[in-house]
């Protein structure tokens, strides 16, 4: 078959890792590829916009993080709008894709994406694409699967993160507020707080409460501990509040941030100048760079995944992690929720039993 190959939404780590794993295992079955640059997007115009996708282009690239085919998280193809929220592509953008993808020669497609790039493509799917579907985001936050690559590399980062702003944190008797990725969802900053030993966690499945977290930042100093490290979800917010956002986009996701700065200032306009803070935005810096090994392994298993799904034309399908196995899911199922923490999460409960704090 002659499969096109794209990823839409955010960087990641591991996008490169599916990529050669789809190209090297597909070219054993005799699948021809085309690389389609730029998401969805590629698809549109009076051309398609693609690259040459072999054995050659992808030799070597499997620990390079990024992506060789470029990505988009905008543009005419957005379909999710805030948690949950789907609009419907427009019919004349389905159909200038299909008149290209057809143009190509493609029997199919593979597509690596999150929610909002499988939520696009699944449409897709229904105007009569063959599509599979990877699943790709570091925020871990798609239902269906247990895992999704670049999760366990932005944690790496947020934990080592968590070590360094730890001693300079000390040295100065700092409270350190530290915002991770993650939007909707916690799993960066519980994971990455709970590894690096951070004293606060706050997520957005928990709104928080001031007057607590000043409450517990006072009983560390009459512990003795005069510095605190809180790990901060960008998507956190107060019991009341809404999320921090940076910027509001009309009909697609907002872009989040700016709820560490947000907490310091509260903290001060009730407190004065007990505490002396400080705080660092991670940003993309969780998103760069290269894939662990654990990482790097669970993204060449989904490429070969989704080269198994196409051999036995299983389309509308995701590739899946359930248990330690690869298996598949129905797209339309992987998109129907956000997987978010839950009270009843292991690692909540882990976190708990640490000691660690998580504002209510
Ligand atoms: O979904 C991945 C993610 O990195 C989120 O954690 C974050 O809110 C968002 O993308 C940032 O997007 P952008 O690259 O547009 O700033």
């Amino acid at each position: 078959m002659k499969i096109g190959v794209l990823n839409g939404g955010g960087d990641c780590a591991g996008l490169n890792a599916v990529i050669a794993a789809v190209v090297k295992s597909g070219s054993r079955d005799g699948h021809e590829f085309v690389g389609i640059i730029k998401g969805l997007e590629g698809l549109l115009g009076d051309h398609a916009n693609t690259m040459p996708l072999d054995l050659n282009t992808v030799d070597g690239i499997t620990p390079q993080g990024g992506t060789i085919l470029y990505t988009t998280n905008k543009g005419r193809f957005s379909s999710k709008v805030g948690a949950g929220g789907v609009s419907k592509i427009p019919d004349e953008i389905i159909a200038e894709s299909k008149k290209n993808i057809q143009k190509l020669g493609l029997d199919c497609l593979i597509v690596i994406g999150g929610d909002g790039t499988l939520s696009s493509a699944l449409q897709l799917h229904e105007a009569g694409v063959n599509i599979v579907g990877v699943p790709k985001t570091i925020d871990n936050d798609l239902k269906s699967t247990d895992k999704t690559f670049g999760f366990s590399s932005a944690v790496d980062f947020v934990a080592d993160a968590v070590d360094r702003i730890d001693t300079t944190a000390e040295s100065h008797n700092r409270v350190i507020f530290i915002e991770t990725m993650g939007r909707h969802a916690g799993w960066i900053a519980l994971y990455g707080g709970v590894a690096g030993a951070a004293n606060m966690i706050l997520l957005p499945e928990i709104p928080y409460n001031y007057e607590k977290v000043i409450n517990h930042l006072r009983q560390r100093q009459q512990m003795g501990k005069n510095s605190s490290i809180v790990v901060v979800a960008e998507g956190a917010k107060a019991e009341g509040e809404d999320q921090a956002v940076k910027k509001a986009e009309k009909n697609k996701e907002n872009q989040i941030g700016g709820i560490t700065h947000r907490i310091m200032e509260e903290i001060s306009a009730r407190t004065g100048d007990e505490f002396e803070m400080r705080n660092v935005v991670l940003g993309h810096l969780q998103r760069g760079g290269s894939p662990n090994a654990e990482d790097r392994v669970l993204s060449l298993r989904y490429g070969v995944g989704a080269i198994n799904l196409v051999n036995n034309r299983d389309w509308g399908k995701m590739v899946s992690l359930k248990n330690g196995q690869i298996s598949s899911v129905k797209i339309a199922d992987a998109v129907k929720d956000l997987n978010l923490i839950t009270e009843d999460d292991p690692m909540l409960q882990t976190a708990r039993d640490l000691g660690v704090y998580l504002g209510v």
